[in-house]
């Protein structure tokens, strides 16, 4: 992959981040007013949740395999795990009506986050050795 390719997909990559955590943000302040839930809009911002956090961890998944990253199947595996449950708190049967979306804000806030801290950092600093190789001019 050429460097500025990879470098478009890195920035991508950052930007979908933000956008998940500026998801979860609107989802709590949404929720947050228990005498007056605007149920459409969290359907909305769920279904919006879900949709995104699928898009972002096939780009994700997608780039991995361009780059032969060695550690994507344990990656992977966790990002099928956490779709999973994201799956059922989105559509499950597990909201509660004094906060409907409190387990899927507080997944986002603690597992994803750790993924996100975790797993993509390695896959982050991968992305950066192969940035100081090609500066080293130890690749194309
Ligand atoms: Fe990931
Ligand atoms: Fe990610």
């Amino acid at each position: 992959m050429q460097m500025l390719n990879l470098l478009k997909c890195l920035d991508k990559l950052h930007k979908q981040h933000l956008k998940i955590d500026q998801l979860i943000d609107d989802l709590e302040e949404i929720s947050g007013h228990s005498f007056d839930f605007d149920f459409d809009r969290i359907d909305i911002t769920v279904s919006d949740v879900l949709k995104y956090t699928r898009e972002h961890f096939h780009d994700e998944e997608d780039i991995m395999r361009k780059l032969d990253y060695p550690k994507i199947d344990a990656h992977i595996k966790q990002h099928h795990s956490l779709i999973d449950t994201i799956n059922k708190l989105c559509y499950g049967k597990t909201h509660f009506i004094s906060d409907p979306t409190e387990n899927l804000i507080h997944f986002f806030r603690e597992n994803v986050a750790k993924h996100i801290a975790i797993e993509d950092e390695y896959l982050d600093e991968f992305i950066r050795e192969i940035f100081r190789e090609a500066v080293n001019g130890k690749r194309k």
